[in-house]
């Protein structure tokens, strides 16, 4: 996050390496994540800048990255999806279709990389900030997200009962034909769209969390947390 170049006709400057816009003021300056701020613990400071996102004027703060690989890692793939839930064990839950790609990913290996991206204004100043979360995805019981199913708008679960996820589509009238089947059966006839079985949920345990933060002119600061033996966070500042 450094050089800000709206178009090709902005470059006014090319030095060496660096790339100065006409509209830029040649600012530079070093951020600064105070992890202690946070008692050095990265669930903490993940709240406080979720919480920060949330409040500013951002529409989807919970939007994530996904990440997943197949047993051999030949398939690596990433999708965006919600996180719906933070856990009070620090994980981080989200829901699925378990027919879905990723899903096969998961029933292969478990190991995921999450990564969340929060740009917004606060007080005139532009934020951009990165958090990264690499762990485990354990598949939940049912009964642990069975609410976070009900919570759902209506058009979420018209979608699980009628969309097998990454399925070909040969025909859309038929489909759109069976999703006013179900609206309507859902709004004339009050009939119940109970939670499917190919609705799930996955918790993502952390085993690292980075967290990359600056403002618009300066350089970004890093810090990376390591999940150790004992359950506590080792961490480091790294370099942008
Ligand atoms: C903003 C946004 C939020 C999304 N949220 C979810 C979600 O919570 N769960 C989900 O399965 N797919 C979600 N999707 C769709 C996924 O990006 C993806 O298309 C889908 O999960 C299929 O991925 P797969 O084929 O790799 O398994 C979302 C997409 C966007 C753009």
């Amino acid at each position: 996050m450094c050089s800000k170049i709206e178009s090709e006709t902005d470059i006014g400057k090319v030095d060496g390496d660096k790339v100065y816009t006409q509209n830029d003021d040649l600012q530079s300056g070093l951020a600064y994540i105070d992890v202690k701020e946070y008692d050095y613990d990265p669930i903490k400071l993940f709240k406080s800048w979720f919480e920060e996102a949330k409040g500013s004027d951002l529409v989807m703060p919970n939007a994530a990255c996904l990440a997943t690989a197949s047993r051999d890692g030949q398939q690596v793939t990433a999708r965006h999806l919600l996180l719906r839930k933070l856990d009070n064990d620090n994980g981080f839950i989200i829901m699925t279709d378990k027919r879905s790609k990723k899903c096969k990913h998961l029933a292969e290996n478990p190991n995921v990389s999450m990564a969340f991206l929060w740009n917004y204004k606060k007080d005139g100043e532009i934020i951009s900030r990165q958090v990264r979360i690499d762990g485990i995805a354990e598949e939940l019981d049912k009964s642990d997200y069975i609410e976070l199913y009900e919570d759902q708008p209506l058009y979420c679960k018209v979608r699980a009962h009628l969309c097998h996820q990454g399925k070909v589509i040969d025909n859309w009238n038929e489909l759109k034909l069976k999703h006013d089947i179900l609206y309507n059966n859902f709004v004339e006839e009050g009939k119940v769209l109970e939670m499917p079985d190919h609705f799930v949920a996955y918790k993502v345990h952390p085993k690292m969390i980075e967290f990359y933060g600056t403002t618009e002119y300066e350089i970004a600061d890093r810090a990376m947390f390591l999940l150790q033996e004992d359950s506590s966070w080792l961490w480091k500042r790294i370099a942008a």
